[in-house]
């Protein structure tokens, strides 16, 4: 892997065939980016801008921002090459820690999911290098996970994956990352200079989708790579699977997750 500088707790292909993880990348995306979006254009998330998908995996978030902003230029970007390579052009390959655009270029970075990967330390130099190719009033739009306010559903799914969603929080900070991350950006972004720091959640449900389309968070596919370190045995997977599939067939079933999005200004 042609990799610069990744620091954190997101490996891909841990535990997943690396084909495996692109697509779980393109549920989440489909799951829950047109209510984030949402909420970024409510925070000025503008139509002909200069837009950086900071982090952007595979590109299924890039993808989607270039449907909706189709008089932007959006560039994906991330310190993984080999992911970059994946996703079409503009891409800007970050190589210690710099994003290879000039200063005050920026109107919008959005960075999803990147930030829950990284230690404290690291997120403050990724907020610096934000703040340094912002335009003055350019706009960060963060979106993360917090595990305490995950969301709600009709029960059964939830009660049997208390422990697992422990353990894999438990892992995840192990390796330098944090499942309540969207809770210390506010105060991390004031830090960093950038004013206007508004927390929003807002929530997908299953009004808003069929309930296979949750599988992403809650189906068993969800907790392979917990086997595949030891974390979980396969019985506790079978577990997960057998409960999942109860879920679906439950006609009262209902699943309402949590959107953690931030938003901030750069004066
Ligand atoms: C969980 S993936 C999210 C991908 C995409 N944003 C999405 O929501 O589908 C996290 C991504 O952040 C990237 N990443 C990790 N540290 C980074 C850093 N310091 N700067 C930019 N990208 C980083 C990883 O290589 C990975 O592609």
């Amino acid at each position: 892997m042609t990799t610069a500088s990744i620091s954190g707790s997101y490996i891909v292909g841990t535990g997943y065939a690396r084909g495996v993880e692109y697509d779980r990348l393109e549920r989440q995306a489909a799951l829950s980016c047109p209510r984030e979006f949402e909420a970024m254009f409510a925070h000025g998330l503008r139509h002909g801008g200069i837009v950086l998908d900071l982090g952007s995996g595979n590109g299924a978030v890039t993808r989607r921002l270039r449907a909706a902003l189709p008089d932007s230029v959006v560039y994906g970007s991330d310190v993984d090459h080999e992911l970059l390579a994946s996703v079409e052009p503009p891409v800007l390959p970050i190589v210690d820690g710099r994003i290879p655009l000039a200063d005050n270029s920026v109107d919008d970075v959005v960075m999803r999911f990147v930030a829950q990967h990284l230690t404290p330390r690291v997120r403050a130099e990724v907020f610096a290098e934000i703040r340094r190719v912002l335009v003055p009033g350019g706009r960060l739009h963060v979106v993360d996970v917090d595990d305490s306010d995950a969301g709600t559903s009709s029960g059964k799914v939830v009660r049997g994956l208390v422990a697992i969603f422990s353990e894999l929080r438990t892992l995840q900070a192990a390796d330098g990352g944090d499942r309540y991350v969207v809770k210390k950006i506010p105060a991390e972004l004031v830090e960093a200079g950038f004013t206007q720091v508004d927390p929003v959640t807002s929530a997908v449900t299953t009004d808003d989708h069929p309930i296979s389309a949750f599988a992403v968070h809650m189906g068993p596919d969800r907790y392979v790579p917990l086997v595949s370190s030891g974390a979980l045995t396969i019985e506790q997977l079978a577990v997960v699977g057998w409960s999942w599939e109860n879920f679906l067939r439950d006609p009262d079933a209902f699943i309402s997750i949590n959107v953690h999005t931030v938003h901030a200004v750069s004066p």
